[in-house]
């Protein structure tokens, strides 16, 4: 059995300290071969910074995968470049820094091929189409990997089943991020694979989607964004949001997924 576990968005200074006290304890409980963690909104300005990025894979992250909020920090450009299991969405302009794919060798021999794309609705308006990307990704590195994972990150859910669907059995663990709100559709599909159609976010509970509630709804209720105001970050009680995969190694099925959402103060 190869366990997968990934979790959805970390938000903000305080959602990062959160997960990194937490993933190891998370990862012994779900005898995880492999951590998958979505990075893109670590930072105070909901973006990703290189402290963050160490951070998190110092606490246990093997993979950190982004969105389209990941390279709005030219700081963390370098380390996009170099560090080959810190993703962003592979179907960015080519010009972008860094890719959106990477193989890892797990300690049971296993190896896992970590896809991140972006949807192109409601999100970033340049991205190549996402099944193209993945077709080529996946015919590129045939006989490198065993199982191969995506990190699906989009708005519509629509997109994402419909991507899910397409990849069923090419693609044995699916998820998408982005949205912040976890949703309730975990299941095995019909020729393999697992999905979530969203993990949820790591991050303060009370807040929208991450964000300080007065800042967010002034922002909605009168069209104006204070910037110091919108990056207050909100605190109390966190939240940390994922699911766990399992995959049968005899059969390469993925046979169970479990959705995984604990609060604490
Ligand atoms: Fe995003």
């Amino acid at each position: 059995m190869t366990r997968i576990l990934a979790l959805g968005d970390v938000v903000g200074p305080l959602g990062t300290d959160f997960v990194c006290k937490n993933l190891l304890t998370l990862k012994a409980q779900t005898k995880a071969d492999l951590v998958i963690v979505n990075g893109e909104n670590c930072t105070r300005a909901y973006n990703l910074d290189t402290q963050s990025a160490s951070a998190l894979f110092a606490a246990g992250a093997d993979v950190i995968t982004g969105g389209n909020h990941t390279m709005q920090y030219d700081q963390v450009h370098g380390m996009l470049r170099t560090n080959d299991c810190l993703l962003r969405p592979h179907n960015y302009p080519v010009a972008a820094p860094g890719k959106g794919w990477c193989i890892v060798p797990l300690n049971n021999g296993k190896r896992v091929l970590v896809i991140n794309l972006s949807g192109q609705a409601m999100i970033e308006p340049s991205a190549d189409n996402p099944y193209s990307c993945c077709q080529k990704i996946l015919y590129d590195r045939k006989g490198e990997y065993d199982y191969a994972v995506c990190d699906f990150h989009a708005e519509s859910t629509g997109e994402k089943i419909a991507f899910f669907r397409y990849f069923d059995g090419q693609i044995a663990v699916m998820f998408g991020t982005h949205t912040h709100v976890q949703t309730a559709d975990e299941r095995l599909l019909y020729k393999g694979s697992a999905c979530i159609t969203d993990l949820g976010m790591c991050g303060a509970h009370d807040s929208v989607i991450g964000s300080d509630v007065t800042a967010a709804v002034t922002r909605y209720r009168t069209a104006t964004r204070v910037l110091n105001a919108d990056r207050t970050e909100p605190s109390g009680d966190m939240q940390l949001c994922g699911a766990l995969f399992e995959i049968s190694d005899e059969t390469g099925y993925c046979t169970a997924v479990t959705r995984i959402c604990y609060k604490k103060g």
